[in-house]
Formats: C-alpha cells, sequence, structure tokens
C-alpha cells in the first residue's frame, strides 16, 4: 500500500490550492445560495470542492470521496476522502476573514490523515495517525493550562437553533461561567486545530458532520490532546456531538455538558 506520506502530499497541495482561490476572491462580490435559512453555500465552496475532488481523482480514481457541497457514488473502496471545502462560509460570504479548507483521508473506517489550511494566516495544520500534529511543519502540542476555569475555549451552533431544542445555548452559558472565555469564531475545522495547537484550551459543538471533524479531531489526538463525544465516550466522526481539549479540563468539561441533559 502506499505510504501516508503520498495522500498527505497531495491533500496539502490541493488544499493549499483550494485556500489561495478563497483567499483571492474574499471581498470579491458572491453568488450565495440558501441551504436552509441561514445556511449558505457560495460559488466559491462550490469551485473548491470540485478543485480538490479533480485533484484526487486525477491520482486515485477508485477512492471514495465524501464532501459537503456534493453526493458522490460510493464504490465501497477502502479509501476514503472526507472534505470540507470551505469551512466557514458565513463568514466568507459576509468578509470575514476566518476560514479554512479541512481534507482527511480514511483507510479501511480509519482517519489516517488531516489536512486543515487557513489561507487568511498562511497556516497549514498537518497529522498523521501515529505520527503527530504539525503546523507549517513544526510539532504541535495541546496546552498544559488548567483548571477549567483558566481556560480558554470554543464552540458553535446549529444551522436549526431557531426551532430545535438542541441548540448548545444552555451549555454556552454553563461554560461562559465556568471558563476564562467561550468563542465562538465560526469554524470548527480552524477550532479544533487552534486546540491541537495549544492556542485553545477546549472546544465543544453538536449536530456537526464528518467533514467538519474528520482533519481536526485527528489534529487534537496527535498533538496530544483527548477527543470524545459530551458524554466522555470514544469519538467517531458519525457522532454529531464532539468534545476536544488538552485533556487536563477533559472531566470538568464532560460535567458541564451533562448538567444539560441532551448530552
Ligand atoms: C460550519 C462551521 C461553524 C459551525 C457549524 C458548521 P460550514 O461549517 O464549522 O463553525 O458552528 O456548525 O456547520 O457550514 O461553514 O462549512
Ligand atoms: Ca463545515
Ligand atoms: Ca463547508
Amino acid at each position: 500500500m502506499m505510504d501516508v506520506i503520498n495522500y498527505l502530499d497531495l491533500a496539502i497541495r490541493a488544499a493549499i490550492k483550494a485556500g489561495k482561490l478563497q483567499k483571492e476572491r474574499l471581498w470579491n462580490d458572491h453568488d450565495i445560495r440558501f441551504k436552509g435559512e441561514i445556511n449558505l453555500v457560495t460559488e466559491v465552496d462550490r469551485e473548491c470542492e470540485a478543485l480538490i475532488v479533480d485533484t484526487i481523482r486525477e491520482n486515485w480514481s477508485q477512492h471514495d470521496i465524501l464532501a459537503e457541497e456534493n453526493d458522490y457514488a460510493q464504490s465501497g473502496s477502502g479509501f476514503r476522502w472526507i472534505i470540507d471545502p470551505l469551512d466557514g462560509t458565513t463568514n466568507y460570504a459576509h468578509g470575514f476573514p476566518w476560514f479554512c479548507v479541512s481534507i482527511a483521508l480514511e483507510i479501511e473506517g480509519e482517519v489516517r490523515m488531516g489536512v486543515v489550511f487557513h489561507p487568511m494566516m498562511d497556516e497549514l495544520f498537518t497529522c498523521i495517525k501515529e505520527a503527530g500534529a504539525f503546523l507549517n511543519g513544526r510539532r504541535l502540542e495541546v496546552s498544559t493550562r488548567k483548571p477549567l476555569v483558566n481556560s480558554l475555549l470554543a464552540t458553535g451552533f446549529p444551522y436549526d437553533r431557531a426551532w430545535d431544542n438542541e441548540n448548545n445555548f444552555t451549555n454556552f452559558i454553563n461554560f461562559q461561567m465556568s471558563a476564562r472565555g467561550v468563542r465562538r469564531a465560526g469554524a470548527a475545522a480552524l477550532d479544533l486545530a487552534y486546540v491541537a495547537a495549544g492556542r485553545l484550551d477546549g472546544f465543544w459543538e453538536c449536530k456537526l458532520k464528518p467533514w467538519d471533524v474528520a482533519a481536526g479531531q485527528l489534529l487534537v489526538v496527535e498533538a496530544g490532546g483527548k477527543v470524545t463525544n459530551h458524554a466522555g465516550e470514544d469519538f467517531s466522526i458519525r457522532d454529531h456531538r464532539i468534545l476536544a481539549s488538552n485533556g487536563l479540563i477533559h472531566e470538568s468539561m464532560v460535567a458541564i455538558l451533562q448538567k444539560d441533559g441532551t448530552a
């Protein structure tokens, strides 16, 4: 089997190409369409997805693809690329420069490699399972900050928050009361990359999709952090509730999430 590093090289090339396009077009007018009342997609999301998928298919036409903006026929190949071509679309559509590209590769059901590229900062986060997490080639480690009251956290809110009870509002209040701060920057893959880099100490969210978390959760684990569901159990990218932390504040975060009753 091809070494995972070859797949990583391709993912890096595709992510940088897509990120460059995002940066160049950020402050242009966009063709904004609605997937829901507040769930947007721009022409840049779609073009980036096409660009990434074409780059993969030129090299590995038999691999499966799971990506946000299109359904792709699944062949049952043991290789599946999981792609969020532009994470942070609401930010992007408003010209708020905080978004990224996220690409992961699952082999036989296990995420083995991930890339998150933040074009505005020129920061490339990469990881290979059991080989560490890196930022522009420099090894990453999660923070050593504790307890929760000294910690900086991040979260996000689901697109159906106005009409569904699992809207993360109670958790947000509870964490605001018990941590140093909670950020809602608008790109889940970057939030996870920031936990891996020790710039955030913890992150939780609900109703995320595999493409939001596949690369980022591996970054956190490879940087020495912990990733579970909200009950503190093993995490799979098919779970929609994620909790990622430096490990040291994990139990305290589980305790807060349990108070909400939806975890
Ligand atoms: C969204 C972002 C956001 C999170 C949402 C996601 P998108 O992804 O990651 O931070 O709160 O739940 O859906 O739609 O911008 O790719
Ligand atoms: Ca996303
Ligand atoms: Ca997206």
